[in-house]
């Protein structure tokens, strides 16, 4: 089954990036400042704003291609996500009030801009193969975060109030994970699913070298 399969791929992907990725190895290390948290939050905030934009564009795919199941999946998780970029804007005012709207130091990634790039080009050429990414993103929230949070709080001294755009996001997409193992295995047909292996291990170089990069500013 594809979703279980996607699933268990994210845990082996974890397991590698945790030996190795500068993000979660700074965090272990106490090496992650509030200048980095900063650098880290006003990214995510950046692609958290993008999910509903890109759930909008997939529904919108997919509503053209008559691909109805899917275009209603996409446009329930819309509603869902939407207002979720807010977690990062108060974990921000937490760890910088009123200066870092203003702030020319901080920066969106390179690294950020090349994955909504790939994420906007895949989603138009088969919707369908967005749902390998969502799974990725929620997944490695799902069993990353708690660790990074942690991490951030003993060894940074970055108190979890300012990082509820993970914790709350670990709490809501322990059910989606569950939820969208049922959902892949319903909305990819077989035809399909060597496109979903490609587009998830795409999204995860993507993505692993975004958070090695905001995990790199010290
Ligand atoms: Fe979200």
């Amino acid at each position: 089954m594809i979703g279980l399969e996607v699933k268990q791929r994210i845990e082996g992907f974890y397991q590698d990036i945790n030996q190795r990725n500068a993000l979660y190895l700074n965090a272990r290390h106490g090496a992650l400042t509030p200048r980095s948290v900063r650098h880290y939050l006003y990214n995510v905030r950046f692609l958290v704003q993008h999910t509903p934009v890109l759930l909008k564009l997939a529904q919108e795919r997919a509503a053209a291609q008559e691909m109805i199941a899917l275009a209603a999946y996409y446009e329930q998780k819309r509603y869902d996500e939407f207002g979720h970029d807010k977690w990062a804007e108060d974990g921000l005012d937490l760890l910088a009030p009123d200066s870092w709207r203003d702030d020319d130091d901080l920066a969106i990634a390179p690294e950020l801009r090349h994955l909504l790039d790939f994420l906007r080009a895949t989603i138009s050429e088969a919707p369908v193969a967005y749902l390998a990414y969502i799974m990725l993103a929620e997944h490695l929230t799902v069993i990353g975060a708690p660790n990074l949070v942690r991490d951030l709080e003993q060894q940074c001294r970055i108190p979890a109030t300012m990082m509820t755009v993970l914790t709350n996001h670990v709490e809501l997409d322990k059910a989606h994970v569950d939820s969208g193992i049922a959902e892949m295995n319903a909305l990819v047909d077989p035809d399909s699913e060597a496109l979903i292996r490609r587009t998830l291990t795409q999204s995860m170089g993507f993505l692993e070298r975004f958070l090695h990069a905001v995990g790199s500013v010290t």
